[in-house]
């Protein structure tokens, strides 16, 4: 028997993203994003509400980084998503990170998370059912210590977190159930 849930957006998993940008005199400032995912091979849809400083952060400098939160940084990632640099001044320097800026666009990258993205302001997106962003990816960096021996990202190492939308958890995986445009083939036959 199926039952109904009270939530009907049941996606999981949920990515863990800190998006991170400089205000009009360069004071970083980083949230949390839940809704977000790839729609280009070199663009990001992030789902972003127009309130956040954020939002006026990046439309005024047209640029942002995305970072994939780790477990390691869990109590500041968590925070990024509580706190706004709209209320709290010090926001950003509280998290005890620290920020580099990058080499390619107007925005800082936050050392401390393991996989960066760095993206220029592609489009803003203002309808009566999407409040979004969408970012240009110009460049993606990895710190080496989640690399394997394939210079790839290895998820089992890299302590990289997801978000569970039913019970508001992070959570950590490396297990590996399967290998895309693999794993089903044999039913192809
Ligand atoms: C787990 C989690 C996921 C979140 N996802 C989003 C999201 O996808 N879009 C959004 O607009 N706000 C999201 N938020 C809320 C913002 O991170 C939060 O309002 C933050 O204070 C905004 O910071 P800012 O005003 O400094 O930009 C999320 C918060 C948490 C804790």
């Amino acid at each position: 028997m199926r039952k109904e849930l009270k939530s009907k957006a049941v996606v999981y998993p949920m990515p863990v993203l800190m998006i991170a940008t400089y205000d009009e005199n360069g004071k970083v400032d980083v949230m949390n994003a839940a809704w977000g995912m790839i729609c280009e091979p070199d663009k990001i849809f992030l789902s972003l509400s127009e309130s956040h400083k954020t939002v006026k952060n990046l439309k005024i400098t047209k640029a942002f980084t995305v970072s994939l939160a780790d477990a390691e940084h869990v109590k500041e990632a968590d925070f990024f998503g509580i706190a706004s640099g709209n209320t709290m001044e010090d926001k950003f320097e509280r998290s005890g990170l620290t920020a580099s800026k990058s080499e390619k666009v107007n925005a800082p990258v936050i050392e401390e998370f393991p996989v960066t993205m760095e993206c220029e302001l592609a489009e803003t997106v203002e309808t009566d059912n999407v409040h979004a962003v969408i970012g240009k990816i110009v460049r993606a960096t990895a710190d080496e210590k989640v690399l394997g021996e394939d210079g790839q990202v290895d998820v089992s190492k890299s302590g990289i977190m997801m978000f569970d939308p039913f019970r508001l958890g992070y959570y950590v995986t490396g297990e590996k159930a399967g290998t895309a445009w693999n794993s089903g083939k044999e039913l192809m036959d």
